[in-house]
């Protein structure tokens, strides 16, 4: 399966079956996140994965997951990340960010359903997971066994605004 045709198969699975996440997968959905570039490859960035019943329930306190059987974490260190000299601009959600797409799309690649879920409440994260003041929780990806009908790779031209919105050259 070619890039293109992976990231229009992906799509954000809300309903899972029990089924655990296979140690290897987890791996390579790690490896994926330890591959992800970040900027001035600073890595302010850690990831806590998730799959005992008391983790689940713990990031149920906070975030609805949808029953998925593992979910990562993802916190930025904003005493870590680069900051652009000019306008002091910070790149820690970002960095975030990348690792969380470079995971998500490699579930995909595995036959593995998963959501990216920014609604959550920090606050019960770093309390839960006892976190140090200096790390945000900033995405949480769920992932497992799709309980779903497979959404349609062509649905984009449907669900996304159209590429000529999207994209201009030389000029907005
Ligand atoms: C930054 C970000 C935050 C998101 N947060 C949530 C969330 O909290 N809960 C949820 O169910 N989906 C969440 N999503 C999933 C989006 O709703 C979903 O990707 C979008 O509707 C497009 O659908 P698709 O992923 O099936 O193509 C989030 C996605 C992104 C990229």
């Amino acid at each position: 399966m070619s890039f293109l045709e992976l990231a229009k198969k992906r799509y954000s699975v809300r309903s899972y079956t029990p089924q655990k996440v296979e140690e290897e997968k987890l791996d390579k959905i790690l490896q994926a996140a330890h591959a992800a570039p970040t900027a001035a490859n600073l890595q302010p960035v850690r990831l806590i994965a998730v799959q005992s019943e008391e983790g689940l329930e713990k990031i149920g306190k906070a975030a609805n997951i949808y029953g998925a059987p593992l979910a990562v974490i993802v916190c930025a260190d904003h005493n870590k990340a680069w900051v652009r000299p000019f306008d002091k601009k910070q790149t820690a959600d970002i960095d975030a960010s990348i690792l969380t797409d470079h995971m998500m799309l490699e579930a995909a690649e595995l036959g593995l359903g998963s959501v990216w879920v920014c609604y959550f409440k920090p606050d019960i994260i770093k309390k839960e997971f006892e976190l140090p003041g200096n790390l945000e929780p900033i995405n949480i990806l769920a992932i497992g066994y799709s309980n779903e009908e497979a959404a349609d790779p062509e649905r984009h031209s449907q669900t996304r605004i159209p590429i000529k919105e999207l994209v201009s050259y030389e000029k907005l």
